[in-house]
């Protein structure tokens, strides 16, 4: 296969982008009046609108024969077959399996997965039952009231993401709280709030070894033993791991553990038994319909044909956005404070998965990669940095969400959110052309916008949406080809933080520090000495 660069379909997008690069997506309205039709597509409950990017049909054509050329379809199907695509460290990824019926026939390694999936949902049905009856309660006999989750990353987001999503789908009467990160204001707040007989406590993590959320637990695990005594673990503590011997060590017997295969990423896994403060939250049936709709999604991506195929597309029209238009930054911009926390999501889903310059090669990848992924709820982002998608230097392409249905009909409300939707989508596409107006004024639009349209926020969309962005994703590693399911980058830092722990806490001198650190942790010391 020709390097991507020097291939002739990527050639003809060279050509392409340099024929109609300068043209308005304005005036490509004024050309084809059916273009909405044409360039919106409908699957899953979702309406995906790519109209008010700077492409025509033949763009989409060019982009499918790029995809052709790369071998999307042999790609996918390695994905859907459970092959180590992962191959740096020779794993699957089969999170499709997740949310699977059992009928696809998923298997890693020869092996049939989905068994020891649906052996897991059924435990997590009934753990979430007898929490909610009491039958399993604390150690004093009390009913809980309350969960910590203690992640971080894939541990922490997915959940996080979902228990907001769904709160109007909340059942279970239980408060569910996220402690990720291994500043203690973290965990010391989550606590304040709780009353260690009535609280559950999850640590979600897949390798049971990440810092900050063994930091947490051995905190919270501190809290819960000087108050109700160290028997008291076993009914307050649950794990959601791949590293049993660790959790059994932690002091967790293998009838609390709930298990993470290798063939499920962090930033894949809220369909896992990672997803149980969700569960816990919505009840069993509604966790069910999240991997309805994710499943939907899948069905889609593994069989309809690639120009009419939503992660497809999307992923191609990010492709194009970013090595064409040169859009170096994506904001995800939800019109929705339910889905507040879906840009830090697929910040980690895109940036970790993509975010890389190295190839499945080894070689140095030939194009920019992924863009800086950002964002925030709408309309609040609008009163802050929306000026710079405006009339920035930079073009940032963008992808604003909407459910057409509030959670909370409240007088107008929502009419003002989604006509604020709607107006910054035609801001930024058509800008401002017309009138005679100062510099500082004019507005030059021609700025990429991707709508995504939602009838509600429910448990099904909601899992569609996230599976369309996870397939979006493998789409684009496959033409940057990159392997998107590891995550080498973070390793750096996780190592040279280990002597500097020692440096802080047990006074040990690490080695090789370079200046500015080396002056930077002289620094700490002097003024530690200082307050003490
Ligand atoms: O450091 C990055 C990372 O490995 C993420 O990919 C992952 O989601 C997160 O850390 C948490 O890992 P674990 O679930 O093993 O604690």
């Amino acid at each position: 296969m020709p390097k991507l660069t020097r291939s002739p379909a990527w050639q003809a997008l060279t050509d392409h982008c340099k024929a109609i690069g300068g043209l308005a997506t304005r005036d490509l309205f004024q050309a084809d009046k059916g273009r909405f039709e044409a360039l919106s597509f409908e699957v899953a409950g979702l309406l995906l609108d790519l109209s008010k990017n700077r492409i025509n049909g033949e763009t989409l054509d060019l982009l499918i024969a790029l995809a052709q050329d790369r071998d999307l379809a042999g790609w996918r199907g390695r994905l859907f077959a459970g092959d180590p695509i992962n191959d740096t460290e020779g794993r699957a990824a089969m999170h499709m399996a997740l949310r699977g019926t059992g009928d696809e026939g998923y298997a890693v390694g020869g092996a049939p997965v989905s068994p020891a999936v649906g052996e897991t949902l059924a435990r997590m049905k009934d753990f979430a039952a007898a929490v909610q009856s009491g039958e399993r309660a604390g150690a004093t006999g009390k009913k809980f009231t309350d969960v910590i989750n203690i992640g971080i990353g894939g541990s922490d987001r997915g959940p996080r993401l979902a228990c907001r999503a769904l709160k109007p789908y909340r059942r279970m009467g239980l408060n569910v709280h996220f402690v990720a990160n291994v500043d203690a204001t973290d965990v010391t707040e989550a606590l304040h709030t709780c009353d260690p007989a009535t609280t559950l406590i999850i640590i979600s993590s897949k390798t049971f070894t990440t810092q900050e959320t063994m930091t947490n637990a051995m905190t919270v695990r501190r809290w819960i033993t000087e108050d109700l005594g160290s028997d008291a673990v076993n009914n307050h503590f649950i794990a959601v791991t791949g590293n049993v011997d660790a959790a059994s060590d932690f002091g967790i017997k293998a009838e609390n553990q709930f298990p993470l295969w290798d063939w499920v990423g962090g930033r894949f896994s809220i369909w896992s038994a990672v997803g149980l403060p969700v569960l816990m939250g919505i009840g069993s049936d509604a966790f069910r319909e999240l991997l309805a709709g994710a499943r939907d999604m899948d069905g889609h991506f593994r069989s309809a044909p690639l120009h009419e195929n939503l992660p497809v597309l999307l992923g191609l029209v990010g492709v194009w956005n970013r090595n064409f238009i040169g859009a170096s930054a994506h904001a995800v911009l939800p019109y929705d404070q339910l889905l507040e926390h879906l840009p830090s999501y697929l910040q980690q889903l895109e940036m970790e998965s993509l975010g890389k310059t190295s190839d499945r090669a080894g070689d140095l990848a030939e194009t920019a990669t992924a863009p800086v992924v950002f964002g925030e709820a709408g309309t609040v982002g609008q009163h802050a940095f929306y000026q710079l998608l405006h009339q920035g230097s930079d073009v940032v392409s963008v992808d604003l969400i909407a459910a057409v249905e509030s959670a909370h009909p409240a007088g107008d409300h929502h009419d003002k959110l989604l006509a604020n939707f709607l107006a910054q989508g035609s801001a930024l596409m058509t800008g401002r052309p017309d009138q005679e107006q100062p510099a500082h004024q004019a507005f030059s639009g021609n700025r990429p916008v991707t709508s995504i349209l939602l009838p509600r926020l429910e448990p099904r969309t909601l899992g569609a949406l996230l599976a369309l962005y996870e397939h979006k994703v493998f789409v684009q590693s496959v033409i940057w080809n990159l392997n998107p399911f590891d995550q080498f980058g973070v390793e750096l830092g996780k190592a040279l933080a280990k002597p500097l722990v020692g440096a802080l806490t047990h006074g040990t001198e690490p080695e090789n520090l370079d200046g500015s650190t080396a002056g930077l942790l002289s620094r700490i010391r002097q003024w530690r000495d200082v307050e003490s």
